[in-house]
């Protein structure tokens, strides 16, 4: 049946063992970017869990938070801030640190992006344990903005990344135990 030869989104996704370090899968979104219907039916997926919310702004970290964020921005007419690794972005900026699956690092976002009352929704293409969003919600709050959304792509369940958004509306697409 015809039914039967639609792929889902999650038969796009790659999963890698011990990439970038032992005992980490990786869950690489490339293999959905690089076929075009891979790419529609994420971008799609994604806005379609923002078709009822009211907002002003989306914001997605860099890299693969831009990939989502800047498209599906434009589709809904809204306005795209970039928040960055430390170190790149050329005007005013306040920071944060922040803890990931792998690592750490500080991101960055410009003073002037937000203004005080805008509603901010983040897009990013995974949360794993959390640390990256919720580094990005404080970043957010400082700057007088309201979160009043948070999606993603794909939600590595067993990392709890939840836990550390506790208050906020969360959604993904796609859910790895
Ligand atoms: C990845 C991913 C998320 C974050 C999730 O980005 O795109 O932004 O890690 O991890 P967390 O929930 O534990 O914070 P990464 O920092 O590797 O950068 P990249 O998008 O440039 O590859
Ligand atoms: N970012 C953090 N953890 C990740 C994972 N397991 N796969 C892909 N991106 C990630």
């Amino acid at each position: 049946r015809y039914g039967c030869k639609m792929k889902k989104l999650e038969d796009y996704v790659r999963s890698i063992p011990d990439f970038p370090e032992p005992g980490i899968i990786f869950r690489d979104v490339t293999t959905v970017l690089q076929d075009k219907d891979g790419l529609k039916l994420a971008i799609d997926s994604i806005q379609d869990l923002l078709k009822d919310v009211d907002f002003d702004v989306i914001v997605g970290p860099e890299s693969r938070g831009f990939i989502f964020g800047v498209p599906i921005a434009y589709n809904m007419n809204k306005a795209f801030i970039p928040v960055r690794k430390k170190g790149k972005l050329p005007c005013e900026t306040i920071e944060m640190d922040y803890d990931l699956e792998y690592g750490k690092a500080t991101i960055e976002i410009h003073k002037d992006a937000i203004k005080p009352g805008q509603k901010v929704v983040i897009i990013d293409d995974l949360i794993a344990t959390g640390g990256t969003i919720e580094a990005i919600t404080k970043l957010i709050k400082s700057l007088g903005g309201e979160v009043v959304k948070i999606v993603f792509l794909m939600e590595l369940k067993g990392l709890k990344g939840r836990d550390k958004l506790a208050g906020f509306d969360v959604e993904a697409v796609i859910q790895y135990e």
